[in-house]
């Protein structure tokens, strides 16, 4: 079965408001195919200046890179996911591994926030993958699967509103890629996992994505494994170019 194309920049903490709308100017002179789903995750302090520009094109979304777990309250300098709807932000990124491993959110802290963003009108990106070490000791699924039960029966009726992103964390930002077998065995183990869990009809609608030093050059082999529906992309989104290159590879 084929799902729609998903590619997701992730800006990370690069590109203030001033770069933001030079990206802009480039990036919306662009022609981008039809058949995909395009979304921006600018830093928090572009993302209304962002939503401006692409509710004018329409073709891209604007997502946030993380929120918190409570709607409001005394949480010095964190985003409520009520506050990102309210700027038309569509899609927001959970338990990104930078968020996991520099900024210690454990899984039963992103099952909060899982459960918080599923009850908005928000798309929630849950974001898993294993570290080298744990590759390299056999132990990929037992990680993947422990940071996939943040998912309860609970979240049954939310499911078409989840994006589940697998980065394994040694590609993230290192110029080393899974190769498009090892991602999509993750890939596959991920979807059964989701069938098991929910159902055929809820896992084979899901998209799963790849991030992890997607480029240009490495999409259209990505992009054809069975179980790869889009790719979660940092350092290559950062230049318009670049990555309009990887959205018309993708499809
Ligand atoms: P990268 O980052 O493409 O620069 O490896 C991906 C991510 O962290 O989402």
């Amino acid at each position: 079965m084929k799902r729609k194309p998903l590619i997701i920049a992730n800006w990370k903490m690069n590109h203030g408001v001033e770069d933001s709308i030079k990206f802009m100017a480039g990036f919306t002179k662009k022609k981008l195919p039809e058949n995909v789903d395009v979304v921006i995750c600018p830093p928090f302090t572009s993302l209304y200046t962002m939503g401006i520009t692409l509710s004018e094109i329409k073709a891209v979304a604007l997502g946030a890179q993380n929120c918190h777990a409570e709607a409001s309250g005394a949480f010095t300098g964190e985003i409520s996911a009520n506050f990102l709807e309210e700027i038309e932000c569509k899609y927001v990124l959970i338990g990104h591994s930078e968020r996991r491993h520099i900024f210690n959110e454990t899984d039963e802290f992103l099952q909060k926030k899982l459960i918080h963003v599923l009850h908005t009108s928000l798309i929630a990106v849950l974001c898993v993958g294993e570290t080298e070490s744990e590759r390299d000791s056999g132990k990929t699924f037992d990680i993947i699967r422990k940071q996939l039960n943040v998912l309860t029966m609970e979240h049954t009726d939310e499911l078409s509103r989840l994006v589940i992103a697998y980065e394994p964390v040694w590609a993230i930002g290192t110029g080393k890629t899974a190769t498009p077998a090892q991602a999509q065995e993750v890939h596959h183990f991920i979807r059964k996992w989701v069938q098991e869990k929910f159902g055929l009809a809820r896992a084979q609608e899901l998209r799963l994505l790849y991030g992890g030093s997607a480029k240009p050059d490495n999409t259209r082999e990505l992009m054809s494994q069975e179980d790869i529906d889009g790719l979660l992309v940092g350092g290559a989104s950062l230049k318009a170019d670049s990555f309009c290159d990887i959205i018309h590879c993708s499809v």
